[in-house]
C-alpha cells in the first residue's frame, strides 16, 4: 500500500465530500472576511501584487495569460491581482452558493473591491494603474465555472498559465492527503514556468460560516513549503500575523513561486 493510500486509510476526520458545500452562506462569509479590507489581507495583497508585477515585467512582451483561482468563494481580491495579465479568469468553484455569488458580484459588486481592495491593489503598481475600471474589467474577463480541485488534473492539466488559490487546500477537508492532492492539482493545472500564488490559514481548527461547520486541516508554513517544494520553483513563503478573524487559527500563509 502506497504512502497516501495508507495514511487515507487511517484518516477518520471529515473528509472533503461529508462537508456541505452547497449550503454554504455566501453572503455570511463575504461579510465577515471582505466587506472591509483588512490588515492581513492587505499583506497579503502586497506580496502577491508585487510579485505577479514583478513576473510579468520581466517577462516582456508576453500574451495576455489564461489564468484560473480555484475555490473563490466570496473572494475577487484574488482574481484582480491577475487582471492586468489575464486574457480570461476562470473562477473554479464547488459550491452552487458561492457560483450563484460570483455572478451576482461581477454584474453588481460590492463597493468594498472598488474602494478598499483595489486601491490596495494598484497603488504603487504601475502595471494595475492602468486599469481604470477594475470591475468592469474583472466582468469581461471572468468565467464562473462549477468545479472540483480533485477532478481538476483530469483535462485541465497544464492548461492555465497564471494561477491563484486561496484559503482552500487545507480549509475543505480533515485530511492530510486531500491538503496535499488540492495543493498539488492546483500547481499541476499549470504551465510549466507560470507564475502562482496561494494563501493558506495556518494551525486552523476549522470554522464557521453562519451555522454550519466546514473541516480544517492544521498545517504550517513547514507543510506549504514540503507539499510545494517537489512541483514549484519557491519564491516567497511568508507568515502573515492574523488573530483577529476568529477563533482557533494562528494566522495565515501566502506562497509565490512559478510551477516546474
Ligand atoms: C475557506 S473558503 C475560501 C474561499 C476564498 N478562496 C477565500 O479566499 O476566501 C473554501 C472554498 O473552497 C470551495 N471548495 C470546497 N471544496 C472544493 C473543491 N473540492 N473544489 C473546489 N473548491 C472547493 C468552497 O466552496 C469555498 O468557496
Amino acid at each position: 500500500m502506497g504512502d497516501s493510500v495508507l495514511r487515507a486509510a487511517l484518516a477518520t476526520g471529515p473528509a472533503n465530500d461529508d462537508a456541505p458545500w452547497d449550503r454554504f452562506d455566501s453572503d455570511e462569509y463575504f461579510w465577515h472576511n471582505y466587506k472591509h479590507l483588512r490588515h492581513d489581507d492587505a499583506r497579503i495583497i502586497d506580496i502577491v501584487a508585487d510579485f505577479f508585477e514583478h513576473c510579468f515585467d520581466r517577462a516582456q512582451p508576453r500574451a495576455l495569460a489564461n489564468a484560473i483561482d480555484v475555490g473563490s468563494g466570496t473572494n475577487l481580491y484574488p482574481a484582480l491581482t491577475m487582471l492586468p495579465f489575464a486574457a480570461r479568469v476562470t473562477l473554479f468553484e464547488r459550491s452552487h452558493t458561492n457560483r450563484q455569488w460570483l455572478i451576482d458580484a461581477l454584474v453588481k459588486p460590492q463597493s468594498s473591491w472598488r474602494d478598499e481592495f483595489w486601491p490596495a491593489i494598484s497603488d504603487g503598481r504601475p502595471a494595475y494603474q492602468r486599469i481604470k475600471d477594475p470591475m468592469d474589467v474583472l466582468a469581461g474577463l471572468a468565467w464562473v465555472t462549477k468545479g472540483n480541485v480533485f477532478a481538476l488534473r483530469s483535462g485541465q492539466s497544464g492548461a492555465y498559465d497564471l494561477g491563484t488559490m486561496f484559503f482552500v487546500a487545507e480549509s475543505i477537508t480533515t485530511r492530510d492527503d486531500e491538503f496535499e492532492r488540492a495543493t498539488l492539482n492546483f500547481i499541476d493545472s499549470l504551465k510549466p514556468g507560470s507564475p502562482f500564488a496561494a494563501a493558506f490559514m495556518c494551525r486552523s481548527e476549522g470554522y464557521y460560516v453562519g451555522s454550519t461547520f466546514f473541516p480544517a486541516y492544521s498545517i504550517d508554513d513547514t507543510d506549504v513549503k514540503s507539499c510545494l517544494e517537489s512541483v514549484a520553483r519557491i519564491s516567497q513563503i511568508e507568515r502573515v500575523d492574523s488573530d483577529d478573524l476568529r477563533d482557533g487559527y494562528s494566522g495565515m500563509i501566502v506562497a509565490t513561486g512559478w510551477k516546474r
